[in-house]
């Protein structure tokens, strides 16, 4: 059994640890078991690229104003930024006028929320750290899923692609600047309390995206 203040582990690994109940939840809602099984539609799947498009935004803004900031910044820097990504994948799958289509959900407004409160550092990095290591993690397997399921390409899943990025070894790098912050026990406490919000957070879009009519898919 992991807690918190068990110094024995890096930081990296404790968060891990701690968030494997967390991570289960979100991996298992229907709307992402659904998805992964080709029980859904390019609609669905567009719905869930527009919400991206709103917390990206925000995380990447946040992002942009920690550059410089000597620890949250190194996190910054591994550039994996999705906006723009993002923005090709919505006009490829919704089409010219994507920006004026899409709107975020309630469970997204509240996400946004949340992370345009999140700008101390281990605040920030844990949304950071949610995000961007699931991408280069799970979200390799949900691109396979999304190209295999959906007849899609690389157009409209490019989101899940990080041309020039080695991801293994930026996901060692991360967790070994993770295991290096030099957080106090409180602070490391906010960033694992904060990556568990960011899981209910994505959890709760996923619920809203589950709920919704299929004429609202965008
Ligand atoms: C289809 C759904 C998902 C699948 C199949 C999946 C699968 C995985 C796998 C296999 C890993 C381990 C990779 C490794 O050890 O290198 C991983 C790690 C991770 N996933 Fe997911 N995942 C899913 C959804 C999510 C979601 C929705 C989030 C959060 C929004 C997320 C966040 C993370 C994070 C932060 C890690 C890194 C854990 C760490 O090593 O510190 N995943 N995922």
């Amino acid at each position: 059994m992991v807690h918190v203040a068990d110094t024995e582990l890096g930081l990296a690994a404790r968060v891990r640890a701690l968030t494997r109940a967390d991570h289960e939840a979100a991996e298992t809602t229907s709307f992402v078991t659904d998805l992964m099984a080709g029980r859904l539609d390019v609609a669905a799947y567009a719905g869930l690229a527009s919400q991206h498009y709103f917390i990206y935004e925000a995380l990447e803004r946040g992002g942009d104003a920690l550059r410089t900031d000597p620890v949250a910044g190194d996190f910054v820097a591994f550039g994996l930024e999705r906006l723009p990504s993002i923005a090709a994948d919505l006009e490829h799958l919704v089409g010219p006028s994507w920006r004026a289509e899409i709107t975020p959900l309630p469970a997204t407004r509240d996400y946004l929320a949340r992370l345009a409160a999140a700008t101390d550092p281990p605040s920030f990095v844990a949304h950071h750290y949610t995000r961007y290591l699931g991408d280069l993690s799970g979200g390799q397997l949900v691109r396979k899923a999304l190209q295999r399921e959906y007849d899609l390409g690389a157009d409209g899943t490019r989101f899940y692609e990080f041309p020039g990025v080695a991801v293994g070894a930026v996901k060692r790098r991360y967790r070994e600047l993770l295991d290096a912050a030099p957080w106090s026990a409180t602070e490391q406490d906010r960033f694992i309390d904060e990556v568990r919000q960011a899981f209910a957070l994505n959890r709760r879009v996923f619920e809203a995206l589950a709920t919704r009519r299929p004429a609202e898919a965008a």
